[in-house]
């Protein structure tokens, strides 16, 4: 297989092409068994971090037989920091009113759940009918806040992962599998 430029910068893979394409697929068959009974549901991403699983979920839904709409929104919750403050920002809301709508958030990652749990009581005042989360990640410390996460893709360690649509200062996001960056990375500046 080709070389990424990006191989060379990476210490560990976490989830494997292989593992995320199985993984994505079989969280489409259980989203789309829940809900059956309903006509569509209404996918709504977080930007940028979730814009690779989005794509690939929502074409997995549709092989599984379930039709799906998309809606983005933008929020920036880490401000200059590297850690979460809980204070969140709306770069791009929805595009549309969702009352009535069955709404699953697909999310990249649950850190602090800060970010997620801003989300849902933003989302639950826009009248949604109803609002679950499917996240691909989940780190530990995601456990000890009260967001509820229905469908998580990879319990993974305490590391700052990159790759499928998650960066380190803009870059990585085109990574085709999840992986930790060698320490070099973070000081050569
Ligand atoms: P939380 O509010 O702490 O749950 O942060 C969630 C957001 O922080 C995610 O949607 C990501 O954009 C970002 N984030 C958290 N952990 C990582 C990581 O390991 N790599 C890249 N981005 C991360």
């Amino acid at each position: 297989m080709a070389e990424g430029w990006y191989d060379a910068d990476i210490e560990r893979v976490v989830v494997s092409e292989e593992r995320l394409r199985e993984r994505v697929d079989s969280l489409a068959k259980e989203v789309a068994a829940d809900y059956a009974e309903h006509d569509s549901v209404l996918l709504v991403g977080v930007l940028k971090g979730a814009f690779v699983f989005m794509a690939d979920f929502a074409r997995a839904l549709g092989r599984n037989g379930r039709h799906a709409e998309v809606e983005f929104m933008a929020i920036s919750s880490y401000g200059q920091g590297a850690t979460s403050s809980g204070v969140v920002r709306i770069l791009k809301d929805l595009d549309r009113d969702i009352a009535g709508r069955h709404v699953i958030v697909v999310e990249d990652i649950v850190d602090s759940g800060l970010t997620l749990s801003w989300l849902l009581r933003y989302l639950a005042s826009r009248a949604a009918a109803s609002v679950r989360v499917v996240a691909l990640l989940r780190k530990p410390d995601a456990a000890t806040v009260e967001v509820d996460v229905q469908y998580v893709g990879f319990d993974i360690p305490n590391d700052f992962v990159v790759g499928y649509g998650l960066d380190y200062a803009e870059r990585y996001r085109e990574v085709p599998y999840i992986g930790v960056l060698k320490p070099a990375v973070y000081t050569r500046g």
